[in-house]
């Protein structure tokens, strides 16, 4: 017994000093920021240590703590002609467990998360839910599909010599790890950059390609949209990368009042692809997009669907969408004018004709909304509310996609609001004043 009590306390302290070790290294790249854990769910954030202003300087990384596709190391040569996000994978199992060299670089390894939320998280159990959901015929893009890699890898791993040696390298879990990883934390890299820090030169212009490359830190950072403000300065969250010394520079893309998170916009993410890619969704994200399909036998429109013929549009939950009214306008009018104020176009109604032809544009756009969505969640707006409501037994990925689907019939919902207000609006200063 005290044997056993003696090795767990042993594991838990080794496991706690490497966990400390990484910790304290990124905290000294952070100006001004403290890594925080922030529970199960969420894991590790960024902590403003003050108040931190659009712009300034939040993470400094240098090029040494870079993993960048571009980089030799000894298993370059089987994944040379791979794709370059997904021959970060083999680096990061490569890194973890075959290196013999204890670095830094390995303690900031050790720190990623065991498991990533998101598809490839769920169970079989969990899918059926989604699917059941939403449909079985969701698009999921993603740039790599770990399923397929997986097998890819598989087949090459095994020509290095010795892998057998090193049990994890051929593991099913260990790869789906070291996918996850990749696909949430890594950034687009050309190859000129990698020059610039790694060899201190200039790259033949007609060379450059795209690659990846894994921040440890910067990626620690967690998502949320930033607010939209016509005011604002226009710093757009960018990783900058500088020479001397070779590092990468994360900046703030909003204001942040000391002691709260700090949070950056990984781009704009749908509450959609936040679900599938990290398993989160967001009350308010100001990024989110319903999908809803106008029917056309031909093709007028950008992105047809010629199989089930129809014309996709992006509607955000309190904006009247002005591509759908021009379209359908067009369509039923055959005439080329562009509609940017509705209401003056209402007001500037002197005939029965075109009083009708909105009519139509409008009676054509609210169908779209209730009839046509894509991706559209099979239970109704009540439904789902209730469902929302009570949620005892159900695990973290059903609740998840309960929500999803809520939130989506609400969004649908709320612009179909907008879009009746317009026409009732519009009708009532016609027809009363
Ligand atoms: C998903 O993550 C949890 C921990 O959050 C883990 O226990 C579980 O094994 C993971 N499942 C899969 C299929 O990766
Ligand atoms: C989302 O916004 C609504 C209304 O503005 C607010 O009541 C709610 O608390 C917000 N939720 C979150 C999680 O921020």
């Amino acid at each position: 017994m005290i044997i056993i009590g003696i090795g767990l306390l042993l594991f838990v302290v080794a496991g706690n000093k490497g966990n400390t070790e990484a910790i304290n290294l990124l905290n000294s790249f952070c100006n001004n920021c403290i890594i925080e854990y922030y529970g199960e769910d969420k894991g590790y954030g960024i902590k403003a240590n003050k108040n931190i202003v659009h712009g300034e300087t939040l993470f400094k990384l240098p090029f040494k703590y870079m993993i960048t596709s571009f980089d030799y190391y000894p298993w370059t040569t089987y994944f040379e002609n791979s794709d370059q996000s997904f021959k970060l994978i083999p680096r990061l199992i490569y890194e973890k467990y075959v290196n013999p060299v204890y670095s830094p670089l390995k303690s900031l390894i050790d720190f990623y998360p065991k498991y990533y939320n998101g598809f490839y998280n769920m169970t079989e159990k969990n899918l059926q839910y989604f699917y059941s959901t939403f449909g079985e015929n969701m698009k999921f893009e993603s740039p790599i599909d770990c399923k397929v890699a997986k097998g890819y890898y598989f087949m090459k791993a095994r020509k290095i010599p010795d892998i057998e040696k090193c049990s994890e390298c051929l593991n099913d879990d260990v790869f789906m790890w070291a996918c996850q990883a990749v696909l949430t934390r890594a950034f687009n890299f050309h190859k000129v950059n990698y020059y610039k820090l790694a060899l201190h030169q200039n790259l033949p212009k007609e060379q450059n390609v795209p690659g990846s490359v894994l921040l440890p830190g910067i990626d620690v950072f967690n998502h949320y949209p930033r607010k939209i403000n016509n005011n604002a300065i226009s710093v757009r969250y960018d990783i900058q990368y500088a020479e001397n010394p070779p590092q990468a520079i994360a900046k703030s893309d909003r204001n942040t009042v000391k002691g709260e998170e700090i949070y950056i916009s990984y781009g704009p993410k749908t509450n959609f692809e936040l679900a599938i890619l990290h398993g989160f969704i967001l009350e308010n994200n100001s990024d989110d997009l319903q999908f809803i399909a106008v029917l056309s036998n031909i093709n007028n429109c950008q992105n047809y669907e010629p199989v089930q013929k129809y014309c996709p549009f992006a509607i955000k939950k309190s904006v009247l969408n002005y591509e759908i009214i021009n379209y359908l306008y067009n369509k039923i009018t055959q005439k080329n004018t562009e509609i940017k104020d509705i209401y003056k176009e209402i007001n500037d109604i002197n005939n029965y004709q075109e009083m009708n032809n909105f009519r139509l544009v409008f009676q054509g756009y609210r169908n779209s909304i209730v009839t046509y969505k894509i991706y559209k969640c099979r239970k109704d707006f009540r439904e789902s509310l209730k469902l929302v409501k009570s949620q005892e037994g159900k695990d973290y990925y059903e609740k998840l996609v309960d929500k999803l689907c809520y939130l989506s019939n609400l969004d649908s919902f709320k612009h179909l609001k907008v879009v009746d207000r317009v026409l009732l609006k519009g009708l009532y200063e016609r027809v009363f004043s």
